[in-house]
């Protein structure tokens, strides 16, 4: 099978499970390349995303879609999901059982992908893979969790908030090519500093 056929079929098979959360809403599976080097991950649809059927075309998306142009790529070439897959009411925060239901499809989703580096977007996709991360000192750094470097970002919405978070915003996307090309040995990879036990490594490494 291929990929876009794998993808397809966790999919429909989401479709058909009624056991998720937020049923009310459109199911936002995520698009892009199936042989993507870098997976964008994005908290939950909001309004446009839940009417469209797409991830990140409100202004957020359209500010993501910008960065991505601004450093010569396109957005088709990369892949953009989220870890919930369903819009809360009115765009609350997701709750962690929600996160939680979510969690085996974003696995399987990732697996299928294979990317070189996962760019989680706000604190809500960061601390997936990073538990205990902070977005404001963690953001633009590169951490190997299991077989992948991630880069978590701020979310977009929030760089939407302010030209501090802006400006940042925009020059971690400059990193972005570099670490695709392998000049990432220029930027020492750090392992994260969340994990303290054999235990916690374990649990990390276990969401792929
Ligand atoms: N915010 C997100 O986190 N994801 C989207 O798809 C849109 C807005």
């Amino acid at each position: 099978m291929t990929k876009k056929e794998l993808l397809a079929d966790l999919e429909q098979e989401m479709i058909k499970d009624t056991t998720l959360p937020l049923q009310e809403a459109r199911l936002v599976f995520g698009e892009g390349n199936e042989d993507a080097e870098v997976l964008f991950i994005g908290e939950a649809p909001g309004f446009h995303e839940d009417r469209l059927g797409r991830p990140f075309v409100g202004r957020g998306g359209e500010l993501l879609t910008e960065c991505i142009g601004s450093i010569g790529w396109y957005r088709e070439q990369v892949y953009i999901t989220n870890i919930v897959k369903r819009r809360p009411p009115e765009n609350r925060d997701p709750l962690s059982e929600e996160i939680e239901a979510y969690k085996p499809y974003l696995a399987r989703q990732i697996e299928i992908i294979g990317p070189r580096i996962i760019v989680p977007l706000g604190r809500f996709a960061m601390n997936y893979f990073l538990p205990d991360a902070k977005i404001s000192r963690d953001q633009g750094k590169i951490f190997v969790v299991g077989k992948y470097k991630v880069m978590p970002m701020f979310h977009p919405a929030a760089a939407l908030r302010g030209t501090t978070v802006l400006n940042q915003f925009k020059e971690t996307f400059t990193k972005l090519p570099m670490i695709v090309s392998g000049e990432v040995e220029v930027i020492k990879p750090e392992v994260t500093q969340t994990k303290k036990s054999s235990e916690e490594e374990s649990s990390q490494v276990s969401l792929f």
